[in-house]
């Protein structure tokens, strides 16, 4: 098993009081599934999502990720953890404004102890799957927002992670570009076992998962296709 989430629990204290979002959450994925998750927008996806992710904090529950127990792991290990271990596809893209498209895909390498020459061959050899080799030398805010998102894709799998945590992967792609990136994710669990856990509100992506829930008060029920 490569996630255990037990009895996971998350409210936000505003003006208006309190807001029970996850409820005693309870998640099982093996090594190499694909899960998807749906629900309307503000029932707590993104929430669920960084929390497993190790992103953010739970009120209380608790997280095993490769077998590591993540509340007793020290900052430097949770690190290595994050590193080495978790791949993360926001819903709005994080890259790095400042570097070209290529930078972006180096970098995280380096951090993780790859040499420059490794890194650059693999983000080349990404950037060429999804159709963007062209645009290496760009900077985020100089080319579309799919394009964005492909290489917010290729960004989180460049260390290889063994799971990837994604928040609505193809929300900002047209039909053809989200098949680009789901065609790269389903080939990376097919051939190295990459574990997904995908929030979406594609049929599609859900119809390549093995196993699907919807977050519904706060809880989350396996869907049943009727
Ligand atoms: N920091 C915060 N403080 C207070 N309330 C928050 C905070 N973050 C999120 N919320 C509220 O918690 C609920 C869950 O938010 P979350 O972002 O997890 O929803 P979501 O299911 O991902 O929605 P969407 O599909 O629109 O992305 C929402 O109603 C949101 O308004
Ligand atoms: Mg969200």
């Amino acid at each position: 098993m490569i996630l255990k989430a037990e009895k996971i629990s998350k409210s936000y204290y505003t003006g208006d009081g309190a807001l029970k979002v996850l409820k005693n959450v309870d998640l099982y994925i093996g090594r190499g599934e694909m899960v998807s998750v749906m629900g309307p927008s503000g029932c707590g996806k993104s929430t669920l999502l960084n929390i497993l992710g190790t992103l953010d904090n739970p009120d209380s529950g608790q997280l095993w990720i490769n077998n590591e127990e993540i509340t007793l792991l020290s900052d430097e290990k949770l690190s290595f953890l994050r590193n080495n271990t978790i791949g993360f596809i926001f819903q709005f893209h994080h890259l790095l404004p400042e570097f070209t498209v290529i930078e972006n895909l180096i970098i995280p390498q380096m951090i993780k102890g790859t040499s420059h020459e490794e890194a650059t061959i693999r983000g080349l050899d990404l950037l060429s799957k999804v159709g963007l080799s062209d645009r290496k030398q760009h900077k985020p805010s100089q080319i579309s927002g799919g394009e964005r998102q492909r290489v917010a894709v290729l960004r989180a799998l460049v260390n290889h992670p063994k799971i990837i945590f994604a928040d609505e992967p193809t929300g900002n792609l047209d039909i053809s570009s989200g098949e680009v990136v789901l065609d790269l994710m389903t080939e990376l669990n097919k051939e190295y076992g990459v574990t997904y856990l995908i929030v979406t509100h594609n049929p599609e992506v859900a119809k390549r998962c093995d196993r699907h829930y919807d977050l519904t008060n706060g809880r989350l029920e396996i869907y049943e296709q009727k």
